[in-house]
């Protein structure tokens, strides 16, 4: 039908008819909060270039998870900082049954049992390097770093996590985890696999916050060219064919074609990283009064929705889960 009989504006009159033709709602379920973990009591930091997320030592912690839970997040994601002295070339201290990670994990099950518990799997807070992986000769090593993300991976489900979650972009990783989960007995610990992981400038402010920017080079060895899509889909069912319970694109908003490509290609949850640059991004327009903070955070959660992501793990999360309560 043509002008004037079709009139797209009709649907766009009141802000009834536009709540009735609403095609994407973002609610809590669908937001995971990323949360930095330091050793210490009564800590809480904030990241100089995170304005409003801080780093919390454990009993902090708790407080936190306590009240994203009740907001209604169901998940967190949990990044350790890990003290110099403790970093080598091994991820040693990644394999420690009393570590900060796995104490953390023990903690919030203790705490806050039904909340799910996301831990990342990578070796870069852990590596004297700031390298996902053990370095020799200037490169990273695959197959042997993929053996360390196992047994980490075990030490984080023994501890209580429901899901790991590696980030480090190794080949393999995926079907090597799932293995020695299932050899050990946890069958049920899940994995959401960061699989189309892209070498993106976003991560900085992150870096800043675990401390743990690469000490030479840069990770365009492990992570994706921003400019591939096949690659990416190569990835994404790679990773779904390994055992990935739920995959995950990152960054998000950058990349909300391969979060649409990814969610028309693979079965399981499509999670996306909204990451902290692009937190970030928002954070410093907002403060300059160049943009509204909560109307360019709700868009931008939506259109990641909309794009296809199940879920989205984001540093707003809080603020998007009190937003959506009050509305
Ligand atoms: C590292 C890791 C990074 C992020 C999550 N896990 C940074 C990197 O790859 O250097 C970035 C998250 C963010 O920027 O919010 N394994």
């Amino acid at each position: 039908m043509q002008f004037p009989y079709s009139r797209p504006r009709r649907l766009r009159r009141t802000e009834a008819i536009r709540s009735m033709t609403t095609e994407t709602f973002l609610t809590t379920n669908d937001l995971m909060a990323p949360l930095f973990v330091i050793e210490g009591k009564n800590k809480k930091e904030e990241i100089s270039s995170m304005p409003g997320y801080y780093r919390y030592s454990l009993d902090l912690l708790l407080g936190e998870v306590q009240e994203l839970y009740q907001l209604g997040v169901k998940c967190v994601l949990i990044f350790v900082k890990v003290p110099d002295e403790l970093k080598d070339n091994a991820g040693t201290e990644a394999l420690n049954h009393e570590g900060l990670m796995q104490r953390t994990v023990r903690a919030i099950k203790e705490t806050v049992p039904d909340i799910c518990v996301m831990t990342d799997v990578a070796l870069d807070p852990f590596s004297s390097y700031g390298h996902d992986g053990i370095v020799r000769d200037g490169e990273i090593i695959n197959d042997e770093t993929v053996e360390v993300l196992a047994k980490m991976s075990i030490t984080h489900a023994e501890a209580g996590a429901d899901f790991v979650a590696p980030s480090d972009m190794m080949d393999g990783r995926i079907i090597t985890i799932r293995e020695a989960l299932e050899d050990t007995g946890y069958i049920n610990t899940g994995i959401m696999a960061y699989s189309a992981k892209y070498a993106s400038c976003f991560y900085g402010p992150f870096r800043d916050a675990l401390d743990s920017a690469p000490g030479f080079g840069d990770k365009k060895t492990y992570q994706m060219n921003p400019a591939n899509v096949d690659e990416a889909l190569k990835e994404l069912m790679t990773d779904e064919d390994e055992g990935a319970d739920i995959v995950m694109v990152k960054p998000a908003l950058a990349y909300l074609d391969i979060i649409r490509l990814a969610k028309e290609n693979v079965l399981i949850p499509v999670s996306a990283y909204h990451v902290s640059g692009e937190y970030s991004m928002i954070k410093a327009a907002a403060a300059k009064g160049w943009l509204n903070e909560t109307d360019a955070m709700m868009e931008v959660l939506t259109s990641i929705k909309r794009a296809g992501a199940d879920l989205i793990a984001t540093y707003f999360a809080k603020d998007a889960a009190k937003y959506i309560r009050n509305k």
